[in-house]
């Protein structure tokens, strides 16, 4: 950090080119929050997503982007995921994030049906042209070649319409793309890695692999069979904070980590359980049913001291 406060951008296209894969907290809806984002920093994160936002009411409503956003110098390089159906919301939305920020990202992948009816997710992976629209207009609009626009999609059927449509979006000048290798309709099958490798082949840009990483030997696994710069995790990180740090579960360390976070940064109740019970997923049934229903902080405190002598 500069003597000023400001952080100096992180450029994630060279982060991602860099001889390491790159580590990525994947964006989470409720759950990839600054305090968790935090937490996942300590343990060898090296870059993390916000949660997606919806780009049309972060322009339009304070109230919404003093909820969804807080800009914090320890909290970086951050990427602010835009949920966005056209140019204007999701250029707009970057605007006012992109002096705190390293990058945006453009959620083509979700595939709910809410989302999918109101033109965002992976309703956009069906319209290539209107993404290579929401690109260019966005990096005309920022003069910092060092900021990065990207998009998160999954995958079509064919082999052949997903690689056409990255080759659009690399040169509508895409920074980077961020693949989980399923199509809209699966779910819990294994990803499709092949097709990322053959993604990765085809472009110049870096590719980033999601879905399916829960441990420390499927970073490893996931690089090879992809070749890709960067791995991305959602649920793998939510049991276990301190993976990307080799862990094979959530270690005490990192359970105190989280309570001392919580602290500072007045964690609501909701959020602070939730977590901890994703972290304690390897846990007895019959001892997760206990945790899981206590209402009271101080209850969930007196647990966790007795269990892991904090
Ligand atoms: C709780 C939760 C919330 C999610 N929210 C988002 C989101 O906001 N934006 C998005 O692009 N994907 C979202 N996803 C999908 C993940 O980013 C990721 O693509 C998917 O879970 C596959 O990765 P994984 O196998 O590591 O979980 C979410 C997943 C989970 C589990």
């Amino acid at each position: 950090m500069a003597e000023d406060g400001i952080v100096p951008r992180t450029n994630i296209t060279e982060l991602l080119r860099s001889e390491n894969v790159t580590k990525i907290c994947a964006p989470m809806v409720r759950y990839s929050r600054q305090p968790f984002r935090l937490l996942l920093r300590k343990y060898q994160c090296d870059l993390a997503y916000t949660p997606m936002i919806i780009s049309n009411s972060f322009v339009r409503a304070e109230q919404c982007r003093d909820i969804e956003f807080q800009p914090n110098p320890l909290d970086r390089p951050l990427v602010v995921q835009f949920a966005a159906s056209n140019a204007e919301d999701f250029a707009g939305a970057t605007e006012i994030v992109y002096p705190h920020v390293d990058g945006v990202g453009l959620n083509c992948g979700c595939p709910q049906r809410w989302a999918m009816a109101e033109g965002y997710g992976a309703k956009l992976i069906k319209q290539p042209e209107l993404v290579k629209d929401i690109i260019q207009q966005t990096r005309n609009r920022i003069s910092d070649p060092d900021f990065s626009t990207s998009v998160k999609i999954r995958i079509h059927p064919k082999i052949e319409d997903t690689v056409d449509m990255c080759r659009k979006f690399e040169y509508a000048g895409a920074s980077y793309i961020a693949i989980h290798g399923r199509t809209t309709k699966e779910r819990n099958q294994p990803p499709h890695y092949d097709v990322i490798k053959i993604i990765k082949d085809s472009l110049g840009i870096p590719v980033v692999a999601n879905g399916g990483i829960k441990t420390p030997d499927d970073i490893e696994k996931v690089s090879k069979l992809t070749g890709a710069d960067g791995v991305m995790v959602a649920q793998g990180l939510l049991n276990n904070p301190a993976l990307f740090s080799n862990c094979t579960s959530t270690p005490v360390e990192c359970i105190r980590d989280w309570l001392k976070i919580c602290d500072e940064f007045e964690v609501g109740f909701t959020q602070f359980h939730h977590h901890l019970i994703y972290m304690q997923k390897s846990t007895p049934k019959w001892e997760k049913q206990i945790f899981n229903t206590l209402k009271e902080k101080s209850d969930v405190l007196e647990y966790l001291s007795n269990k892991y002598e904090l």
